[in-house]
């Protein structure tokens, strides 16, 4: 079974009037509760797929299969049902939210927008989806630009998962936190994957990171798959010229951390 299958994907932006491949023929798959990781240099491409399977973006060829559906071909109510289905976690919750909106809004819109809960009910599930990412109820009344980074994560994450979704696409979501909160949000990930059986698309430059939460990775190079495989595998004995490079870039690379 599969969530998402991305098949031949293809997007050129224009650039000084020449077509740049920012995404070249690029296919993969995600079981469900898999994490599959998209690592490579900056400029590789891997934004921009996150883009595309969200549907921020249109492709210029390709083919996204989502819970068993063509998803680029979806409209209207089904399209928006289906988006319940499938949320994002960026690197910057501040850009992401409304910086002067309390937790409680954040939390509310998409409980209120997709109908899962009754205006009398989502207090309760606002204080349930607070506690479920390890924030205390009481952070419901705070403005987002009043909290830690890490707890704008934790509730971008409570954000994410109030529409019970199958995949999360997370775009650098870790990237600028410090060690300590980062491992914790790792944690928090791993708790969700195994206890709600989502799927994640996990994008990282850090294939530490990646060695340590991803079951498979794919290495992009310039818009292309450089290489694909079971993710510690490919980090502990990479074979194409851009995994070699990150890897020998990755001087702290810790062997010993199991997913
Ligand atoms: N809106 C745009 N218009 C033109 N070119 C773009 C646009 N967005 C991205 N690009 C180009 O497409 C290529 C892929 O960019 P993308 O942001 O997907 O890479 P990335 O792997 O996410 O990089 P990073 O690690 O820096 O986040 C790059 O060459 C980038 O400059
Ligand atoms: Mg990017």
């Amino acid at each position: 079974m599969t969530v998402l299958a991305v098949s031949k994907l293809s997007k050129r932006y224009r650039r000084g009037g020449k077509p740049l491949a920012a995404v070249d023929d690029v296919s993969f798959e995600i079981g469900p509760a898999e994490t599959l990781a998209l690592a490579g240099p900056s400029g590789s491409g891997k934004s921009t797929i996150a883009r595309l399977v969200l549907r921020l973006l249109e492709p210029d060829a390709g083919r996204i299969e989502f819970e068993g559906a063509d998803f680029l071909s979806l409209s209207g109510a089904t399209l928006r049902a289906r988006r319940a289905r499938l949320q994002m976690v960026f690197q910057d919750p501040l850009a992401a939210f409304n910086p002067r909106a309390t937790v409680a809004r954040v939390l509310d819109d998409p409980l209120r927008i997709h109908g899962i809960a009754s205006r009398a009910e989502r207090p309760r599930r606002i204080a349930a989806l607070l506690e479920r990412v390890g924030l205390d109820a009481g952070l419901a009344a705070r403005a987002i630009h009043e909290i830690s980074g890490g707890q704008r994560q934790r509730v971008a994450i409570a954000r994410a998962i109030a529409t019970q979704p199958s995949l999360i696409v997370l775009d650098e979501a870790v990237s600028a936190l410090d060690v300590s909160v980062r491992g914790q949000i790792l944690e928090l990930l791993l708790d969700l994957q195994r206890q709600e059986r989502i799927s994640y698309l996990f994008i990282s430059h850090d294939l530490g990171v990646i060695r340590a939460v991803a079951h498979r990775v794919v290495i992009l190079d310039a818009g292309r798959v450089a290489e694909s495989g079971e993710a510690r595998a490919v980090i502990d004995n990479p074979q194409s010229t851009i995994g070699k490079a990150l890897v020998a870039a990755t001087p702290k690379l810790n062997r010993n951390t199991p997913p």
